[in-house]
């Protein structure tokens, strides 16, 4: 009917807003797309407008995705993963950035806690350990990402769920192939500084 695919095209057009460019260049007058690993994600984001920047872009990346899963949960749970999926799908390809987009991490993260929150907290936690020790954003979110459908088969979750944990890690380790060359050629960025404090 007309008002699911208006809530589909809501959850795409919602996952498209980038925010850490619009955070960036409201507050900041900075594009954060051309500093650093040039993404729009809030690890980037840290590393040229720092905490008080990367904090917002995090959670209201996140919070897209959670958002886009809400949207469709009316109509059981293979829609509420299509509505995190379409979340995904829109803020690594945004409509409004030439299909340009994320990495789907955060906003990953935010179907994740949406669907399963016990699998979001054990992908967060591994996530944050190996950023702690290595500061390399991107082997957490890659090392995260592969965790999700194996901990949703290891929980007990529905095929619908041990589904989508494929196609979400695919997405995510999907746009992290320059961050793959980089990792295997020794040349990823960390998470630091690139910018000084302003
Ligand atoms: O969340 C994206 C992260 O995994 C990598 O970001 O800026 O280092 O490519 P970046």
């Amino acid at each position: 009917d007309m008002l699911f695919i208006a809530k589909c095209v809501l959850a795409y057009l919602l996952g498209s807003i980038p925010s850490g460019l619009i955070i960036g260049k409201l507050f900041f007058n900075t594009d954060v797309r051309e500093f650093g690993s040039k993404n729009i994600g809030a690890t980037n984001t840290y590393r040229v407008l720092g905490l008080k920047a990367a904090l917002p872009v995090f959670f209201f990346d996140a919070f897209k995705g959670a958002v886009g899963v809400y949207l469709l949960a009316s109509y059981g749970p293979a829609h509420m993963i299509l509505g995190g999926i379409l979340a995904m799908i829109g803020h690594n390809w945004p409509i409004f950035l030439g299909f340009k987009g994320g990495r789907g991490v955060a906003t990953g993260l935010g179907v994740l806690i949406a669907l399963s929150p016990l699998v979001a907290a054990i992908c967060f936690a591994v996530w944050g350990v190996i950023v702690y020790f290595t500061k390399l954003v991107s082997l957490g979110s890659i090392a995260g990402a592969t965790l999700v459908p194996i901990l949703m088969y290891l929980t007990g979750e529905s095929w619908w769920f041990i589904g989508f944990g494929f196609l979400a890690a695919a997405f995510v380790i999907g746009r992290h192939k320059d961050n793959i060359k980089r990792l295997l050629a020794g040349k990823e960025l960390k998470v630091e500084r690139v910018k000084g404090d302003e």
